[in-house]
């Protein structure tokens, strides 16, 4: 006998699948970008899990992390050619009718990026803000240029 839960659960499961393969189908420039955005994503998570507390603070790792943030961004420009849009992409339009925007944003992540390494280099007791600010200039250009799933 099927219980409530289990064909509920199941059905979660089912719902979840498109989403999840979903970004299979990207390739070339399309997928490097995505690929991009979750190695930024890791680097991210690295610092957060410290953050919270939930890892130990390693300030060089966190460092590290913050500065592979600064050097990737700098590819965000040349891997966003015009009208590179449309499924399995979540990028908008916008992005190049608002290209000077969406370089801003990009640049002001690798500065944010580049201020937080810095602050964990010098052992910065605030280090936390920077931190802020990093996860702030991701949330910027997602909120113009990024569609909603
Ligand atoms: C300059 C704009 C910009 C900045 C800054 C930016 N993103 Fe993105 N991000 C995008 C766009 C646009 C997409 C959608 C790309 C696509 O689907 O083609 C995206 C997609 C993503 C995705 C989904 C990737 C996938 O597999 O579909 C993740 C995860 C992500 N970003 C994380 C981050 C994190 C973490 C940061 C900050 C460290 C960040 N992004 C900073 C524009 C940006």
């Amino acid at each position: 006998m099927v219980s409530r839960f289990t064909l509920l659960a199941s059905l979660i499961l089912l719902a979840s699948v498109p989403l999840a393969l979903a970004h299979k189908g990207a390739t070339g420039v399309v997928k490097e970008r995505m690929d991009l955005m979750k190695r930024q994503k890791d680097d991210m998570k690295v610092i957060g899990l410290m953050a919270k507390g939930r890892t130990p603070f390693d300030a060089g790792k966190a460092a590290e992390a913050a500065r592979d943030i600064e050097i990737t961004a700098k590819n965000i420009h040349e891997l966003f050619p015009e009208g590179t849009l449309g499924h399995p992409s979540e990028a908008k339009a916008a992005i190049w009718t608002k290209w000077d925007t969406f370089t801003d944003d990009a640049d002001a992540l690798g500065a944010s990026a580049k201020a937080l390494a810095a602050a964990l280099d010098n052992g910065a007791p605030d280090w936390k803000t920077d931190f802020q600010a990093v996860t702030d200039a991701c949330k910027t250009c997602h909120k113009s240029f990024r569609a909603k799933k």
